[in-house]
């Protein structure tokens, strides 16, 4: 007996699992042949007209450029220009919850100047 199959069936293993591979079982397949891969198309984008056109921050004005820095990091613009009209102090208390539960990095120095633009464009009449 040779020395590995003494050692497998030492080991436990059935004569029979350890029996040579029945010709042929191996035969390796040649790779299909390669073919050409067709060449790319390239296809415009289609056309998508977003509700908003192409600016997506808050309207122009004074102030528009501190909200957009402060207010868009985590919501659009629409999420703040589609609540009803508030009071400035409501504004207020709005910009402070941003700050106190959603952690908005808002210094307080900007926090005053960052309420009078939504107490401008959606203050209560
Ligand atoms: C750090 C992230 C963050 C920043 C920055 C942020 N917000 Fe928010 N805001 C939230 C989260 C979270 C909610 C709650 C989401 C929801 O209601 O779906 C929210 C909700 C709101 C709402 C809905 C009403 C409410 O009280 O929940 C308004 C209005 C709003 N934000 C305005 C602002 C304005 C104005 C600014 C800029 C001063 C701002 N947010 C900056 C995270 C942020």
């Amino acid at each position: 007996m040779d020395p590995c199959r003494a050692l497998a069936l030492a080991a436990g293993l059935s004569a029979a699992a350890v029996a040579a591979p029945a010709a042929g079982s191996l035969a390796i397949t040649p790779p299909a042949t390669p073919t050409a891969a067709p060449a790319l198309e390239l296809h415009a984008g289609p056309e998508v007209d977003l509700p908003f056109g192409e600016d997506i921050g808050f309207p122009a004005g004074p102030g528009a450029d501190a909200a957009s820095a402060n207010c868009l990091t985590c919501h659009s613009a629409d999420h703040t220009l589609n609540q009803p009209s508030l009071s400035r102090a409501e504004w207020r208390k709005v910009v402070d919850k941003m700050v106190t539960a959603y952690k908005a990095p808002i210094a307080p120095a900007d926090a005053t100047a960052i309420v009078d633009y939504p107490t401008r464009i959606k203050g209560e009449p």
